[in-house]
């Protein structure tokens, strides 16, 4: 079974209870979600491999670790993902960045995939799928059917605000998936809305609605 780890440092607490706000405007809360997400990022990275590199420092040679080159893929879930992308990018610069849109049915709440587009090699890199909210878990359980169809293996899963019921169901659908939350919430309301979470993570992102 993959892991579930709550990443609860208190720069990530402070942060998502600035973004949680609702007083907290477009701005300050696309700034925030990007500090939350780079945090994030250098412990969801914590076992990417290394492997021995020959130096010379100006004192001695030795053998010292450098990242083995294991290529990286960021693939946002559309749109809110992709408030998280940039986060990521900026402690793994080389990663190439795939895209997944869904849309959720306001009504039935079940999400539909209308874009995949991803990197040609998916089934060789270590994948972050990212998404801010796990709230039913239905996008990201389409989002990684979408991507093991592909052939991706290596898959983690990075949001901030999670709710029982959706990571639930994402472990239960898939079990070899790690998934990291800056938060794990209380409950999903009648609107699929996670409790108390903050609001619609796209529309606070991106200034709509
Ligand atoms: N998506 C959001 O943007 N917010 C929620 O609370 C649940 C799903």
């Amino acid at each position: 079974m993959g892991k579930f780890q709550v990443m609860d440092h208190p720069l990530i607490q402070h942060k998502l209870t600035i973004i949680r706000n609702k007083n907290c405007g477009t701005k300050v809360f696309r700034e925030v979600v990007d500090e939350i997400t780079t945090l994030m990022a250098y412990d969801v990275a914590r076992d990417m491999p290394l492997e021995d590199v020959e130096i010379e420092t100006p004192i001695a040679k030795m053998t010292a670790k450098t990242l083995s080159g294991k290529k990286v893929a960021v693939v946002p879930i559309l749109r809110a993902g992709i408030g998280m992308v940039d986060g990521i990018l900026k402690l793994i610069p080389a990663a190439k960045v795939g895209h997944i849109g869904m849309y959720r049915d306001e009504e039935t709440l079940e999400p539909h995939e209308y874009f995949v587009k991803l990197p040609a090699d998916i089934e060789q890199r270590q994948v972050f799928v990212v998404d801010p909210m796990l709230a039913t878990g239905g996008s990201a359980i389409m989002a990684i059917d979408a991507l093991k169809k592909r052939g991706a293996t290596n898959i983690k899963f990075v949001c901030l605000v999670s709710a029982p019921e959706g990571v639930k169901a994402l472990r239960e659908k898939h079990p070899d998936v790690d998934i990291y939350a800056a938060a794990l919430d209380d409950h999903l309301n009648e609107d699929g809305y996670i409790v108390p979470g903050l609001g619609d993570a796209g529309d606070r992102l991106f200034g709509t609605k």
